[in-house]
């Protein structure tokens, strides 16, 4: 019995964040979210993932208690929260928005970032300390004494991420935060989650950066169009999940045809050139999956050849970029020799472009 009373005990005094069965419905009767359920554990770091419109934002807005919901229930810490955020949870609980201008309204960072800690009424040295510690953390002592306004979208978003730290709550929303950030400051927030999470914050993550969720999350929620959960799960098995992801709209299959053969790419937001399935074309014009298969049909070698050569230049620069890309990461976390060996295969992959013309005007001419 005793042991049964503690697991209750324990395991209710786990669960941060009880979500059930929420709906909402903007004025209009524009519906954001539709019996969206789930519950969260401390120290747990879930990302929220879905399409422009499928209702991230709003249910951030929801939990944060900015909006209330039409029907359902959500309990944090244990309390009900249907009339309303106490001041007690309120304290615990930050949201940065996706647009941090709706976050920003004093005359200077210094005061931003003063602001949480002063309404906690803690005393001034304390204060003083947190909005220091919070420039070094984000590495944005150079824009102490700057207008929130003038800053650039990034610098800004750092400032905001900055406000929401400042009163060091236990749940952190985060809607959109690597959106505007430069590669190496993405590097630099993956860090920070994970630092984060090692000290032990709940923090729940709405992104379309695909690229970060294995990397900031143990579990992702997938948000379908309808506004319904449509899937939820580990971060690396939600990604590999190609269907359901394509069903939520978040990832797209664009289909090359070519008059000899034609194949599927599934794209993730950034370039993801990985070849999913190959397909036959059937005479009367349907197609036909096959995985695994090319469908050649007669034509000369030189003809293929020139098809060939027009698909690799027509990729060849998302090549390079993506190439750059990973070197920007490879040198933000400290890996020089990498960076630079990334650098030159995208360089010398830049110097092929004028190659695959100069092969297809040949190919043309032995045709
Ligand atoms: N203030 C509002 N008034 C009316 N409808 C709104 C309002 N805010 C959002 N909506 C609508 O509610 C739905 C959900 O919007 P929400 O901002 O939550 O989506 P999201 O998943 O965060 O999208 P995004 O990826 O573009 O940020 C959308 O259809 C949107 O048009
Ligand atoms: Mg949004």
């Amino acid at each position: 019995m005793d042991i049964i009373f503690y697991y209750i005990f324990w395991s209710n005094a786990l669960e941060i964040l009880d979500v059930k069965n929420i709906s909402y419905s903007y004025k209009g009767g524009k519906q954001a979210l539709d019996g969206v359920s789930f519950t969260v554990q401390k120290g747990e770091s879930l990302t929220i993932i879905g399409t422009n419109g499928s209702g991230k934002s709003t249910l951030l807005y929801l939990l944060n208690g900015l909006l209330k919901p039409e029907s359902g229930n959500i309990k944090i810490f244990g309390s009900d929260t249907n009339n309303g955020l106490t001041p007690e949870i309120r304290s615990r609980i930050s949201l940065l928005f996706q647009n941090p201008h709706a976050q920003l309204f004093l005359l200077s960072v210094w005061d931003e970032l003063c602001f949480g800690p002063l309404q906690l009424g803690l005393d001034n040295d304390e204060i003083q300390k947190r909005a220091e510690d919070i420039l070094k953390l984000l590495s944005i002592e150079h824009l102490c004494n700057r207008g929130p306004w003038d800053l650039s979208g990034g610098e800004m978003k750092k400032v905001a991420l900055g406000t929401c730290l400042s009163i060091n709550p236990d749940i952190i929303l985060l809607d959109e935060p690597t959106s505007g950030l430069d590669p190496k400051s993405q590097v630099e927030f993956v860090d920070l989650i994970n630092e984060l999470r090692t000290s032990g914050k709940t923090i729940i993550t709405a992104t379309h950066d695909l690229g970060i969720i294995e990397d900031i999350s143990n579990r992702t929620i997938v948000i379908g169009e309808n506004h319904r959960i449509l899937l939820e799960g580990k971060p690396w098995d939600v990604i590999d999940d190609t269907d359901s992801l394509l069903k939520a709209n978040l990832i797209h299959r664009h289909i090359h045809r070519h008059s000899w053969y034609m194949h599927e790419h599934s794209h993730f937001g950034m370039h993801d050139h990985e070849h999913v399935a190959l397909n036959e074309i059937k005479d009367t014009g349907t197609i036909e999956k096959k995985t695994g298969e090319e469908v050649i049909f007669q034509m000369t070698e030189i003809e293929k050849l020139r098809k060939l050569l027009e698909h690799w230049a027509e990729h060849n620069e998302e090549h390079a970029k993506t190439y750059l890309e990973w070197a920007e990461k490879a040198s933000a976390s400290g890996n020089k020799e990498l960076h630079k060996i990334l650098q030159e295969i995208a360089e010398s992959t830049k110097k092929m472009d004028g190659l695959f013309e100069k092969a297809k005007r040949i190919a043309d001419v032995s045709r």
